[in-house]
């Protein structure tokens, strides 16, 4: 922990608080690369705070104090402009971005040499202006309609990564443009905090950011997650020799201490930048904040002065807008999918609407909870996102343009595909078909799912396949797939010669696979990948796991004891205080163990009547249903897993499925089969970073299955780090402990 002056110089120690402070602020919320724990932080802040209550004359504009916020305000002021806030441009295709190129070398007569450009992210936020006064940052305003805005300074001064103080910068005015902005995951936790609180649920990050950037009580905007990344400089009155080029601008600008969007890249001409679109379209669902598209502005300020300005925007710069995620229509009708557990999702059919780059007309509204929640209805006219290749989903309804006859959404009393009542239960988020086995779509959808590739991998097995195999009653249970034969296959129509022994050769090529594949493609009820390769790991074999009860996967012990209680009563019973055997026990319990009600001790000594009993107790047995033996699987899941092979139908598919020929080599003590001669098993890994192709937790699934460890934090005992973009401190602690490291590219090959 630094120390800094003595506590005796309070006007010394105060500068050094509050550059200590900011320092490390900088380093946690704009660096991403943390050196002083949450704590040691924590404890210099408060330090802090009392040393300024006490010499209130000792604060200072940049003191990081004001990050807290303040008094409420009654109104914002307004704030002229010094340099008008523009708009930008619009491309939609690349044909805009190649007549955007030419009208620039047209004008700056250039017409065979290429011109570059800086390609940015076009964050979905708030543009916002902030001056700053010989380092100080000292007043901040919103782009209202771009000559006027608002004066939101002790809003903006809650932003973590916006510095109050700019690092070694020339006396002066500078002034500079930047979006303010909420990233997904914040917004989601921001989101369940307020419908905790039954407080305003926002619709999406922007309009979450907008609302707390305008809310006159600032210390409330502390409390909402917001971000900033700054992307040009406004006015800027100094006395040095500025940068030529937009991109060493934004380079100065980090020099300074300010939070530049990493993604923004110089482009060497026009056709680079259309490949950056690209690039940045397919990483979009990726990144952890919302762009809306990219802005291309010419890097050399020398030309972008000669090209200067048309109406409210520069000639420039150009915004390649991406295909919208959301757009609004009409909800026509809703009708119930049935999943493969029987769970009915409805499901919205809607007038046909272009969004996220295609067309839509059926979207999910999840389950009957979402449904009323947001208060959707039958003829609303709703919004509705389709972002990458997630499902479309829609997400409200805009109830300014409820028409006067709408009908409610109303859950069906029986299955609308094999008639069996409809169960709903107060503990089910979802309403259920009782059909089981006997429900068409059950069965289909169970189907789908085994020969799915993550689960027995069957190549070439469609929906449409599925569906005609069933409707010909070819296939009833998954095991029927390994008794079909060649002319069966021949009689349908979607399967010709070379499709028949494909398929055949991949039904009989699934045979090989692992437990743990074989486990998930059973679709055990919330069972999904990783569980199904701990559940592998844990049981080795099918018979064992099918043998558990409930009480196996978690040992009942005594309600409400934890384990440091267990631990604690333990020691005691194994210490030599124990009463004899024989003598009265439960008095001396009462006095002799920690916190422990008379309840407590009457279940203990129904399980363990006598001194010798207890003293063989392991705190385990005495823990509640805390504790479970299999990683991941609590209550719910281990009740869902015994119901599953509790029911003979299932049982009896398994035995044909097993006898039908699928087998898995045996289960080795890292967790999964293929892993035995496994260059990974065994190796402890560390993943930090942004990765394009997988996600953190792909990546980590894949290395568990291939036997690797997956743990949180880098230590002597990490074998690889693997490393994506931006990553911040734990590539720093890899590389000074000379630990391996691995890029994307390189934990492609070491997965291949
Ligand atoms: S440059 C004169 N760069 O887009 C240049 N704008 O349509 C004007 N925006 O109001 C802005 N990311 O809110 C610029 N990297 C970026 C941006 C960006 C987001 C927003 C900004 C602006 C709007 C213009």
């Amino acid at each position: 922990m630094p120390s800094g002056p003595s506590k005796t110089n309070t006007a010394a120690r105060v500068v050094w608080l509050r550059e200590t402070l900011n320092h490390h602020s900088h380093l946690y919320h704009t660096l991403d690369k943390p050196e002083l724990p949450d704590a040691e932080y924590d404890k210099l802040f408060n330090e802090l705070i009392s040393l300024e209550e006490k010499n209130p004359e000792l604060q200072s504009p940049d003191s990081p104090t004001l990050r807290v916020g303040g008094q409420p305000l009654d109104k914002f002021e307004k704030v002229t402009h010094r340099q008008a806030m523009l708009s930008l441009g619009n491309a939609f295709e690349e044909k805009d971005l190649l007549d955007f190129d030419k009208r620039i070398k047209d004008r700056l007569k250039k017409t065979t040499e290429a011109v570059s450009y800086v390609a940015e992210p076009k964050l979905d936020g708030l543009a916002v202006s902030l001056s700053y006064q010989d380092g100080l940052f000292v007043q901040g305003a919103t782009r209202g309609n771009g000559q006027v805005g608002e004066d939101i300074t002790p809003n903006l001064r809650t932003i973590k990564s916006l510095p109050l103080k700019l690092d070694n910068a020339p006396d002066g005015l500078i002034e500079v443009r930047g979006e303010v902005f909420i990233d997904k995951p914040s917004f989601k936790a921001l989101n369940k905090e307020q419908q905790a609180r039954d407080d305003k649920v926002f619709v999406n990050p922007r309009n979450a950011a907008a609302g707390s950037l305008r809310l006159l009580d600032s210390s409330i905007t502390a409390s909402r997650p917001l971000s900033i990344y700054i992307y040009s400089t406004g006015p800027v009155e100094v006395d040095i020799d500025l940068p030529e080029t937009h991109w060493d601008m934004l380079q100065w600008l980090k020099s300074l201490g300010f939070p530049v969007n990493p993604e923004s890249k110089k482009q060497k001409d026009i056709s680079a930048c259309y490949k950056y679109y690209n690039t940045l379209l397919k990483k979009r669902e990726k990144l952890t904040y919302e762009i809306d598209g990219i802005v291309f502005k010419v890097d050399s300020l020398e030309q972008q002065q000669e090209l200067g300005y048309v109406s409210r925007a520069p000639r420039w710069a150009i915004a390649h807008k991406f295909p919208a995620e959301e757009a609004t229509t009409v909800l026509l009708a809703v009708d119930f999918q049935v999943g493969r557990t029987g769970a009915l999702t409805p499901v919205a059919r809607l007038e046909p609407v272009f969004v996220g780059g295609a067309m839509v007309s059926n979207a999910t509204l999840h389950n009957m909870d979402e449904v009323s929640r947001k208060g959707i209805r039958i003829g609303d006219t709703v919004i509705v996102r389709r972002a990458g290749d997630v499902i479309p989903e829609v997400v409200s309804a805009v109830e300014s343009q409820r028409p006067e006859k709408t009908k409610k959404i109303t859950l069906p009393k029986t299955c609308p595909e094999c008639g069996s009542a409809v169960i709903e239960s107060e503990e089910m988020a979802v309403a259920k078909c009782s059909g089981g086995f006997n429900c068409m779509a059950q069965r289909r959808e169970g189907i789908k799912h085994f020969v799915s590739r993550r689960a027995m991998n069957i190549d070439g097995l469609g929906e449409k396949l599925v569906e005609q195999l069933m409707q010909r009653e070819m296939v009833v249970t998954p095991s029927d797939l390994y008794h079909l034969k060649r002319e069966e296959l021949l009689q349908l129509d979607l399967v010709k010669d070379k499709t028949a022994d494909n398929l055949l050769g991949a039904i009989e090529q699934s045979k090989k696979t692992t437990l743990g594949r074989f486990l998930f493609s059973l679709g055990i009820p919330e069972v999904g990948e990783t569980t199904a390769a701990q559940l592998a790991a844990h049981f080795k074999t099918v018979e064992a796991l099918a043998d558990a009860n409930i009480d196996y996967f978690l040992p009942r012990g005594i309600e409400g004891i934890g384990k440091t209680r267990a631990d604690a009563m333990v020691e005691i019973f194994q210490s030599n205080d124990m009463p004899a055997e024989g003598a009265p026990l439960q008095e001396w319990l009462q006095s002799n163990l920690p916190r422990t009600k008379a309840s407590e001790v009457e279940q203990l000594l129904k399980k363990y009547p006598t001194a010798s009993a207890l003293k063989q107790v392991c705190a385990n047995d005495l823990q509640g249903r805390a504790a479970s033996r299999v990683e991941g699987v609590g209550e719910t899941m281990a009740g869902l897993i015994v119901g599953y092979f509790n029911d003979p139908q299932n049982t009896k598919e398994i035995k044909s499925l097993i006898d039908s020929g699928i087998q898995w080599p045996a289960e080795n003590e890292t967790g999964d089969a293929s892993a035995t001669n496994d260059a990974l098993a065994g190796k402890t890994f560390v993943i930090t970073g942004k990765f394009d192709a997988m996600s953190r937790d792909e990546i980590s699934a894949a290395l568990k299955a291939r036997g690797g460890k997956v743990t949180g934090s880098v230590s002597k005992n990490t074998s690889v780090l693997i490393c994506g973009e931006a990553a911040g401190s734990k590539l720093t602690k890899a590389e000074a402990l000379g630990i391996e490291i691995v890029d994307e590219q390189g934990l492609e090959s070491l997965l291949s």
